[in-house]
């Protein structure tokens, strides 16, 4: 997804954090020292059981309690001695990972209009007006009406910045809303008038209609997008930590961070309010570039955020026919997409990175940006091992491709041949297969596109890609299980039988690809996605068993609570915790 806003510059940063934190009604304020905020209770160990615990681990013994002391699983066993009264109802798993999120993009996704789903201009109308009447501010100068969500696929064609005249008032307000993809966005008169005319030729970036501006054409516009304050930002991010908390999410790969905000992450997350881990993946000021003076590693001894990894982009999306392709589109012969950056650049890029010491996370959608991610990281790994097995080597640095979208099978056999871990969004498939066969055609859309089952040897993590998905593992999992769409329960040709089922992975493995793999990934095995002695102590209290689901009851699951560092950090709302003699 495309990272739209927030490039503030690091001095006004510190002054701003300043000042936020000495503001007693911050929603986060810092405290310092590693245990000092953990419940006395905590720090002595503090025993829960429920019905049944599933811990993922290796060890296959049926387990109802564990222990938690500082943060940390200290022991898990099973006790049927301790009783009914001590024995909580509910069903754990481990607490679950998005691979591939976008932690501040979800906080103004929420502070901004809902576009997703408006089946007509009308709607798209209705909502941002409504949305107006309540927020007063949003429309000024310094703060943009935000929106995210619309496709041009329900206008039958590109809007454009007229559509946003709606009337008088807007007349006046600075409107941007982005695609559903986030790969374009869509602004007011207001926000034309500030830019340069004629405007630039951006290479890898499109103007489709007025007021559009896609892949890097947007960077057009946010050079003139006001920053929200620290204040506005520290509120994104902890609605978007609830908003995660609340589908059991524990832990998240922040695809794409600016220097800048992992200075702020790095303040906040030494917050006890802070309850998601956090691994970032750089990504500098400047899109690909090599920016290691401005990058920071980082391990907060509370587990609470990582950065040692970066994102590069390859290219852009399928919906906008931006993903590069080795062959031109099937809907539109004239293009095969574009590359947002050339070959030479981009395996210079990665062995830059990688002999820094990062892991290298490439985005690619196309089958072409896949070969070119391929073609980098092989000569990353070269120059780093001249004299291991390459396989080797990717084991200890661990290379990703974002998305991994559609790849040409002589790239998965290299894929495969290296090790290299594909990082994918279940949900992505179910959202574009209604689309995705017309652009590819039905071979490449076989052999190629939205891969699951035939990459399972390598690992896969899986992710939603919040806020461009909804951030809910349950229909990331139910996507994965059985390639329909968790919105609607169907696959693209309105029956149950899924699309292009052979890719479909069961539940363990997706299960998985939302647990054990992410940890991996992130270079947290033997700390995350299992219940084990000495990981976190991160869970999630489910009603029934997870194999209990059914197709229907597993796209609406719901969880009951999630549990970070041994802290309560959501409850369902009526789910109060009844002993289970009492049910
Ligand atoms: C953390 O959040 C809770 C609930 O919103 C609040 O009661 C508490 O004061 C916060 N703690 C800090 C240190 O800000
Ligand atoms: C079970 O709990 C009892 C009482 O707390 C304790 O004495 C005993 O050691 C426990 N047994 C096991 C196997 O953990
Ligand atoms: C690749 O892009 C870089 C940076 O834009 C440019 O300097 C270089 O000449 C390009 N190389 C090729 C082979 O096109
Ligand atoms: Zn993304």
């Amino acid at each position: 997804m495309a990272l739209v806003g927030f490039g503030l510059t690091l001095s006004v940063l510190i002054v701003l954090v300043a000042v936020v934190f000495q503001n007693a009604e911050s929603p986060f304020t810092p405290i310092i020292g590693l245990f000092g905020f953990l419940p006395f209770q905590q720090m002595l160990g503090e025993t829960h059981c429920y019905a049944a615990i599933k811990t993922n681990s290796d060890d296959k013994s049926q387990s109802n309690c564990f222990t938690v002391k500082n943060g940390l699983f200290e022991r898990v066993f099973s006790n049927q001695s301790l009783g009914k009264s001590n024995t909580k109802t509910g069903y754990v798993i481990p607490g679950l990972w998005d691979g591939h999120g976008h932690l501040l993009q979800l906080g103004e996704l929420r502070n901004s209009v809902d576009l997703f789903g408006a089946k007509a201009m009308s709607e798209v109308h209705e909502r941002i007006i409504e949305y107006q009447s309540h927020h007063i501010l949003a429309g000024t100068s310094e703060q943009w009406l935000r929106g995210v969500g619309w496709d041009q696929a329900t206008f039958g064609k590109w809007p454009s910045a007229i559509d946003l005249e709606i009337n008088d008032k807007f007349r006046d307000l600075y409107v941007m809303l982005d695609r559903v993809d986030v790969h374009c966005i869509w602004v007011s008169k207001k926000v034309l008038s500030l830019l340069p005319n004629p405007l630039p030729e951006v290479p890898g970036g499109e103007i489709p209609a007025e007021g559009i501006f896609c892949d890097n054409a947007m960077e057009i516009v946010l050079k003139h997008y006001p920053e929200p304050t620290v204040e506005r930002k520290t509120k994104f991010i902890k609605d978007a930590m609830h908003e995660l908390n609340k589908f059991g999410v524990v832990g998240m790969h922040d695809a794409g961070v600016t220097p800048s905000h992992l200075k702020l992450y790095e303040t906040l997350s030494l917050d006890e309010n802070w309850t998601v881990r956090v691994y970032a993946m750089i990504e500098c000021e400047t899109r690909n570039t090599f920016c290691p003076n401005e990058a920071i590693k980082v391990e907060t001894p509370n587990g609470k955020l990582r950065v040692q990894s970066v994102k590069l982009f390859a290219d852009g999306a399928l919906g906008s026919w931006g993903s590069a392709m080795i062959e031109p589109y099937s809907d539109k012969e004239t293009s095969s997409g574009s590359l947002l950056v050339n070959s030479t650049t981009l395996t210079q890029l990665a062995v830059e990175w990688a002999g820094a010491g990062y892991q290298v996370n490439i985005h690619a959608i196309g089958d072409l940006a896949n070969r070119l991610a391929v073609d980098a990281f092989e000569e990353s790994l070269k120059s780093l091992c001249p004299h291991t097995s390459l396989r080797d080597c990717q084991s200890r640095h661990r290379f990703r491709i974002e998305h991994a979208q559609i790849i040409h099978p002589d790239d998965q056999r290299r894929i495969r041949d290296l090790g290299i871990i594909p990082s994918i969004q279940p949900t992505h498939a179910t959202s574009d297969m209604y689309y995705a066969e017309s652009r590819l055609g039905k071979k490449r859309t076989m052999e190629e596109a939205y891969r699951m089952r035939s990459l399972l040897p390598l690992g896969p993590v899986f992710g939603s890609d919040f806020p461009v998905e909804p951030a809910n593992v349950f229909e990331g999992i139910f996507a994965a299980m059985t390639r329909r769409n968790p919105r609607t329960g169907l696959d693209s040709e309105g029956r149950k039988d899924g699309w292009y089922a052979a890719e479909a992975v069961t539940l363990e493995d997706a299960l998985q690809g939302f647990t054990v793999n992410p940890a991996f990934a992130a270079f947290l095995e033997g700390r995350a996605g299992t219940i084990e002695t000495g990981h976190y102590a991160d869970w999630v209290v489910l009603d029934e068993p997870l194999e209990a689901l059914d197709d229907e009851s597993l796209r609406f699951a719901t969880v009951r609570e999630t549990w970070v560092g041994g802290k309560q950090v959501y409850r369902r709302p009526g789910s109060e915790d009844l002993p289970s003699d009492a049910v």
